[in-house]
């Protein structure tokens, strides 16, 4: 029995040619579907569509836990993850990042909107273990997310056994590959979580997460618990995965440093909306709306001299329970006008494939 439906893709070892860096944007029609390198392998085709995702938590108050609001946690949210690519989503914290991601994971469900998978809608019937199969999660804390009684090899492989796929010999062997393509040595197999350091961990989560070769892994702020030095290892083998695999991500981040080193696309999250999604290239040199500005604004920029002028917002995220009308960032924005108060921006085009919700993003840039 196959363990790896893409049989050998991890064990080919020479990476792949990356594809373009262009980013292809579902409302500009053009680009969507269309592409591919010359090696026909299709970069433009969406693995993963996130259509006007919405997800409530419901408030309760009081003995008989009676309904008394709901926090709007991601509101009106549609993005989309191209094969081979890493879609970088990032905001401050509350933003509603990792409900994003959990609910596109179906760890949560949805309070409407659509999710597909390689064009096939994921709805409360898809099999959970046919999901498992194309897409996976990495979390933050490497330790809590493995089995702490399991070994490194059986944590790498237990989504193989929940599928039942191969023998107990089989398994192993999976084990050994993923332990070498995310650089574990074979005498590490049998040992126990505890005794692997924070960043060895994680590569035993990303190595879980690929046993099963899926199509899409989302990867919850991977590297956030761990010492700088050893998130650029982390990051640096994302990255050479990526190029042997194909496989898409959808990266979680609160670090713009992070993001840029690693994503081809990035979404900019505010208050369960995004405001902001584009080619890395565009959103980092040439950010339009004034979150993404003033965010960019406190990270060093990459060349020697250089400084960008510091926004400093003010004020706190508002209450996802009671989100501000019209733009929901109008509380705390430095280019706050009447109709912000009135009417909601809409993520639209401003210059060609880069979106943006905001009413004045045409205006100069002299914040940046
Ligand atoms: N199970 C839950 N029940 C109620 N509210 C929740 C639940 N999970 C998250 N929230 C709320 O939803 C909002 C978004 O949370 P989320 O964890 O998605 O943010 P985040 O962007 O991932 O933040 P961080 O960077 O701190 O991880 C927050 O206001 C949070 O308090
Ligand atoms: S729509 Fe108005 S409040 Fe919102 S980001 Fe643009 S200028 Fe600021
Ligand atoms: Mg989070």
């Amino acid at each position: 029995m196959p363990l790896c439906r893409r049989g050998g893709e991890l064990g080919e070892g020479a990476a792949r040619e990356r594809r373009g860096g262009g980013v292809s944007v579902r409302t500009e029609g053009k680009d969507a579907g269309s592409g591919g390198d010359t090696l026909g392998r299709d970069a433009k085709t969406p693995v993963l569509q996130v259509e006007h995702l919405v997800k409530h938590f419901p408030v309760r108050k009081g003995v008989f836990g009676r309904r008394v609001g709901e926090v709007h946690a991601v509101s009106d949210v549609s993005f989309e993850v191209f094969k081979g690519q890493t879609l970088g989503l990032v905001g401050e914290s509350g933003c509603g990042k990792s409900t994003t991601g959990r609910t596109v994971m179906r760890l949560l469900e949805p309070t409407s909107g659509v999710v597909r998978l390689q064009g096939q809608e994921i709805t409360a019937a898809t099999n959970p273990r046919d999901l498992a199969r194309d897409m996976a999660f990495v979390f933050q804390d490497p330790f809590a997310s493995l089995n702490p009684r399991l070994t490194a090899a059986k944590n790498v492989t237990e989504p193989l056994r929940i599928q039942g796929a191969g023998d107990a010999a089989q398994r192993r062997a999976r084990a050994l590959e993923l332990f070498a393509h995310v650089g574990l040595r074979e005498d590490q197999l049998d040992r126990l979580p505890s005794e692997f350091s924070g960043g060895q961990r994680q590569r035993i989560g990303i190595a879980r997460a690929l046993a099963l070769s899926p199509k899409v892994v989302i990867l919850d702020e991977p590297v956030s618990a761990l010492d700088v030095s050893v998130q650029a290892q982390v990051l640096n083998l994302l990255k050479r995965l990526q190029a042997e695999t194909d496989v898409a991500f959808l990266f979680i981040s609160h670090d713009l440093s992070v993001v840029r080193h690693l994503c081809d696309r990035v979404a900019v999250m505010y208050l369960g909306k995004i405001v902001e999604i584009g080619d890395r290239a565009q959103v980092y040199d040439r950010p339009l709306h004034p979150y993404t500005q003033a965010l960019l604004s406190a990270v060093p920029v990459p060349v020697p001299g250089a400084r960008r002028n510091r926004i400093v917002l003010q004020g706190d995220l508002p209450s996802p329970v009671n989100p501000p009308k019209g733009c929901r960032f109008r509380t705390r924005c430095p280019k706050a006008q009447a109709i912000c108060a009135e009417k909601e921006p809409e993520l639209a085009s401003r210059t060609g494939a880069q979106l943006v919700a905001c009413h004045f993003a045409d205006d100069d840039r002299s914040m940046v």
